[in-house]
């Protein structure tokens, strides 16, 4: 059977750091607050003139050289992505030009912060059909662009980076074995931003109404969180007939520690075998599975053979988990 095997990975996040110091300065808020309630120390955050393409475009030139491969043998582009450079074209369109490929296609992917685990998905299923035999996924995001800063219970949470990795059919039984993929509208007002698009589109008055940012009901969407990372992960271990016991490494979506802790211990997973970097990074959105990955690669965390479990949510909601072979 082919798979879809990673055989680079790579990360980028911007130079800039925030602290929740420097926080503290522009909002009502306290270090003590945001490492409590989320489990954040710092974040990177985007320079002017730098854009998602960027930061993708740096992830994928470390996920190559990793691989030993060149832009020329990329076959198809996928970006997960919820701050795309523009409207259009995608900034799948623009990272396939910098990166100087082939004139491949390539596509962005919307699912919020599970874009991660959708692109991994959609770019795993080309490679398994034979169609591709290369494919780049990203996931990137600049959500400082769309966070408010006068918002304190968005702002210390959102953050900008770049994850990407190298998917090359395989038939030794390594690479994604399968991901489960989920949305449920009812939800869509938990987390969403409403301005530019073709319901509000940019005016005075979206402007004034700060409707270009994101808005979060982050108490509610917190406990939706955890209830769709235990489900859909439970589902995609079940059906492949393994117990929690059998994953290596839990790579989750980096938006808060005790979300993480919360659907760890639901899960009956310890946390020695789950990485989490959200202290450092923030949320990262769709950017933030591939680079905890990438760190728990170059921490030696990952070794050949090992069976890993990927999980991540987002507005929508979306959700969705997948599971490899490394
Ligand atoms: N500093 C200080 N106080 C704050 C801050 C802040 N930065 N933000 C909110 N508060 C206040 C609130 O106003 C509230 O005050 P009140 O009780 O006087 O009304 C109080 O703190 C408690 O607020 P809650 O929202 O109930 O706090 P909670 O414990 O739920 O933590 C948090 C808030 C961190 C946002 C949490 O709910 C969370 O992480 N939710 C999930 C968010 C998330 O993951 N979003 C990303 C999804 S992925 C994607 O698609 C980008």
């Amino acid at each position: 059977m082919i798979r879809g095997k990673i055989v680079g990975i790579g990360a980028y996040a911007p130079k800039r750091i925030l602290t929740n110091h420097d926080l503290e300065r522009m909002v009502a808020t306290s270090d003590e607050w945001i490492v409590q309630r989320s489990g954040i120390r710092q974040r990177h955050v985007i320079e002017e003139g730098e854009t998602t393409s960027d930061l993708a475009v740096r992830a994928a030139q470390q996920a190559l050289e990793r691989a030993n491969l060149t832009p020329d043998d990329v076959d198809f582009i996928v970006v997960g992505t919820t701050t795309a450079d523009m409207q259009f074209p995608s900034t799948a369109n623009f990272v396939q030009g910098k990166l100087g490929c082939r004139r491949i296609g390539s596509v962005d992917v919307w699912a919020a912060c599970t874009g991660s685990i959708y692109g991994l998905a959609v770019g795993s299923q080309f490679v398994q059909t034979g169609k591709y035999r290369r494919v780049l996924v990203i996931g990137a995001e600049a959500l400082s662009r769309i966070t408010d800063w006068t918002d304190r219970s968005t702002c210390v949470l959102l953050a900008d980076a770049a994850g990407a990795v190298v998917l090359e059919a395989c038939e030794d039984g390594r690479g994604v074995i399968d991901a489960d993929l989920y949305s449920d509208a009812r939800h869509w007002e938990l987390l969403y931003m409403p301005g530019g698009g073709a319901q509000y589109p940019a005016s005075h008055e979206t402007v004034d109404q700060r409707m270009h940012f994101a808005k979060m009901r982050g108490n509610e969407l917190f406990k939706v969180a955890v209830r769709m990372f235990v489900e859909c992960a439970s589902t995609l271990l079940e059906r492949h007939g393994l117990k929690v016991s059998d994953i290596d490494l839990f790579v989750p979506h980096q938006a808060n520690l005790r979300i993480i802790e919360a659907a760890a211990k639901r899960l009956d997973m310890p946390m020695d075998r789950v990485f989490v970097n959200v202290d450092r990074y923030g949320n990262t959105g769709a950017a933030s599975v591939y680079v905890a990955l990438e760190e728990a690669v170059a921490a030696g965390r990952v070794r050949a053979g090992d069976l890993i479990l990927l999980a991540a949510f987002g507005g929508g909601v979306t959700w969705g988990a997948a599971l490899l072979r490394w």
